[in-house]
């Protein structure tokens, strides 16, 4: 089985380049199914989420091929309205093609969607808001059968939560329907920001971008367009982490300095050095970490849930006690059990954790649980003593390109053995 191996305790130093951003790739490629005309995104990651929607794009009927880290797509002979279940299940944000698709063939055939076990991923949201908008929902416990009668109407939908996954497909879905869509409590990732740049270059009617109330006024029909997707926060993120706990120096390039705020906030509480210039940020971390009294995840702009695992990772070995509270998923803290074997002390009751630093991490055969509850392996295996080896690797190639060249690169001794 493919595994990482990592000789531990060596300062990382050096430059790194981050990827594009995961999270909006993968909504603005599900967008594309909107386009009656070519698009061309740059910036895109070479991870396998971006390998699975190519191939659900393809199996549509489009025409889809990369050109290094460009993709060209063009849906516009879209043919096929279902996806079949082994992609749906190889992520959750296939889900996301829901909306795209019944907006162009006004019906969809989806089967519940799979992706990182954080607790519970339901789609109720996403349902119930396709339903206020005139769409015919069938389930049969496996497969969801969606028709509409003529097109979909814009209507008013509240969120019970900010969900993302849920502001897109709700936005896909209302940027061709008849009339206007006003959503409220919407998701105010930069990724979400993102998707609407792009789909009102492609003349989508979008306004409210970044705040929890976003107005679509329908069109008839998207052009095409050419798109330069954002920087991946969480991959800088994980970066700059990796610098942190191996007690290095590292610069970070092709940042989007206001996308990192809360980090640079808790990477400043544990008395990491920060200097940013332009799209560079470069961190110089303290011999040892001091610890975080307690940190909350929030949706955005509060402290993203995709960076908890990493910063826990680093307070296992800070000097003194941190704890966390987890707020956006119910169970997000499967990748502790792995870092207990490195001898990390860390006690989770339910959406608490506390972290009792230790002087020394030693190695351990770990296995990823997740992307970033994988990535927060790698980083305890870069300061453990002695050789650790990470396996399901699949998680983690979801979603970092690349991952052990740049850490290479960095100085780290890590490799993949396949
Ligand atoms: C997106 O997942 C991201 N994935 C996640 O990133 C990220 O952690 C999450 O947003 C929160 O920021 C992509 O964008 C591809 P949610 P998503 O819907 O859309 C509940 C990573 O590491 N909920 O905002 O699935 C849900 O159970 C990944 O890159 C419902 O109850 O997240 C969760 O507790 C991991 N019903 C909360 O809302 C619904 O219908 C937030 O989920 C939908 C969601």
């Amino acid at each position: 089985m493919p595994h990482f191996l990592i000789e531990g305790n060596r300062r990382l130093k050096g430059e790194v380049c981050v990827q594009g951003a995961k999270n909006s790739i993968l909504s603005i490629l599900a967008a594309t199914v909107l386009c009656s005309g070519q698009c061309i995104i740059h910036n895109c990651p070479d991870i396998l989420d971006v390998d699975f929607s190519i191939e659900i794009l393809k199996y549509l009927g489009g025409f889809v091929y990369r050109e290094g880290k460009s993709i060209i797509v063009n849906m516009e002979n879209i043919k096929r309205y279902d996806i079949p279940d082994r992609l749906m299940k190889e992520m959750r944000s296939s889900i996301i093609f829901l909306g795209a698709i019944i907006s162009r063939l006004k019906k969809a055939q989806v089967s519940l969607p799979g992706g990182c076990q954080l607790g519970p991923r339901p789609i109720d949201f996403h349902l119930e808001a396709l339903k206020n908008m005139g769409v015919q929902i069938h389930e049969d416990g496996v497969r969801l059968f969606c028709i509409v009668k003529e097109k979909l109407q814009g209507t008013k939908i509240v969120l019970p939560f900010p969900s993302v996954g849920a502001t897109e497909n709700i936005i896909l879905a209302a940027t061709l329907a008849s009339g206007e869509t006003i959503l409220e409590n919407a998701a105010r990732e930069p990724e979400i920001e993102d998707l609407i740049r792009f789909l009102n270059l492609c003349g989508a009617k979008i306004k409210g971008a970044g705040t929890s109330k976003i107005a679509i006024k329908g069109v008839p029909k998207l052009t095409g367009a050419e798109y330069k997707i954002i920087p991946d926060r969480i991959a800088a993120a994980t970066y700059m982490a990796a610098g942190a706990i191996t007690g290095g120096e590292v610069l970070v390039r092709n940042i989007s300095r206001i996308h990192l705020n809360e980090i640079v906030k808790v990477l400043k509480m544990c008395k990491c050095g920060i200097i940013m210039s332009g799209e560079n940020l470069l961190i110089k971390a303290p011999e040892r970490l001091t610890p975080i009294k307690k940190l909350k995840t929030a949706v955005y702009p509060g402290f993203p849930t995709d960076m908890q695992a990493l910063i826990l990772s680093m307070m296992t070995v800070a000097k003194g006690k941190s704890s966390f509270e987890e707020n956006v998923f119910s169970d997000r803290y499967k990748y502790t059990k792995e870092l207990l074997k490195m001898g990390a002390q860390i006690y989770v009751n339910g959406k608490n954790a506390i972290v009792e630093g230790v002087e020394q991490l030693h190695a351990a055969d770990m296995a990823a649980t997740d992307l970033r509850g994988g990535a927060a392996l790698v980083l305890a295996g870069l300061k453990a003593q002695g050789i650790s080896s990470i396996r399901r690797l699949r998680h983690i190639d979801r979603g970092y390109e690349k991952l052990e060249e740049n850490l290479s690169g960095l100085g780290a001794k890590i490799k993949r053995i396949s």
